[in-house]
């Protein structure tokens, strides 16, 4: 279900004036919750999102988006897919997902990623997962926007790509967005955004627009498990 973004900043106006809206993200985990609180921490935790924004005055800081954000949670991935995926945590970078059983695992190159997966056979189908530090009160919207498509089709001009798909969802409290690029050098690309606790995390899986038919669903599966908290 989506709520117009008018409703969600009346919403921060009450919850912040009930002191929510500073709520720190780790307490908004819905893991061991009951429906109804966990659809209320995601209200509240959306709220702190756009929360900086809606202080400078709901009215003249929302005229015209016409965009929705998610106020219900879209469960983590936890399907191994028969044991095609295999859970993969790092309580050093503060990370777990599901990548894909038996490829071979690269650890952090300096300004390219910090963690990558590689086929054994073809390099070209790869996962990896990159973070750039931000401020720590930077959040998903003031640092990706709030426009999930216009990102997607701004990120598909800078990749020489056609914007497949662009959605935002909200998983263990973090507003995710998640692109499809099908980029003209044959590449077929899943990308996965989000800032969590100050760092913008991107995590990208490519193959080759010829494989991309049997890598959709566990690509997606990937990005769907990926989580930058344990
Ligand atoms: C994924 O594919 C894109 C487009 O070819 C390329 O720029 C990028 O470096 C690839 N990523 C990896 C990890 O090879």
């Amino acid at each position: 279900m989506k709520f117009s973004l008018s409703i969600i900043a009346a919403l921060a106006v009450t919850q912040s004036a009930h002191g929510f809206a500073g709520m720190n993200m780790n307490q908004a985990s819905s893991s061991n919750v009951n429906t109804d609180i966990s659809r209320r921490e995601s209200f509240a935790n959306v709220a702190s999102i756009i929360g900086g924004v809606a202080g400078v005055g709901v009215a003249s800081a929302f005229p015209s988006l016409a965009s929705a954000f998610p106020s219900d949670e879209t469960p983590r991935v936890i399907s191994r897919m028969g044991g095609l995926l295999e859970r993969y945590g790092d309580t050093q970078r503060g990370l777990s997902l599901l990548v894909p059983s038996g490829w071979n695992k690269f650890e952090g190159e300096v300004g390219a990623y910090d963690l990558k997966w590689q086929d054994l056979v073809d390099p070209k189908e790869n996962i990896k997962i990159s973070s750039t530090p931000v401020k720590s009160t930077t959040t998903s919207i003031n640092a990706l926007g709030d426009d999930v498509q216009a990102l997607g089709q701004k990120l598909a001009a800078k990749r020489d790509a056609k914007l497949m798909k662009a959605e935002e969802r909200l998983t263990d409290s973090i507003l995710f967005y998640t692109f499809e690029f099908a980029i003209n050098d044959g590449t077929h690309q899943i990308l996965c955004l989000c800032v969590h606790k100050g760092k913008i995390w991107s995590l990208d899986a490519n193959t080759t627009e010829k494989r991309w038919s049997k890598r959709d669903e566990m690509y997606n599966n990937v990005a769907g498990s990926f989580i930058p908290k344990l």
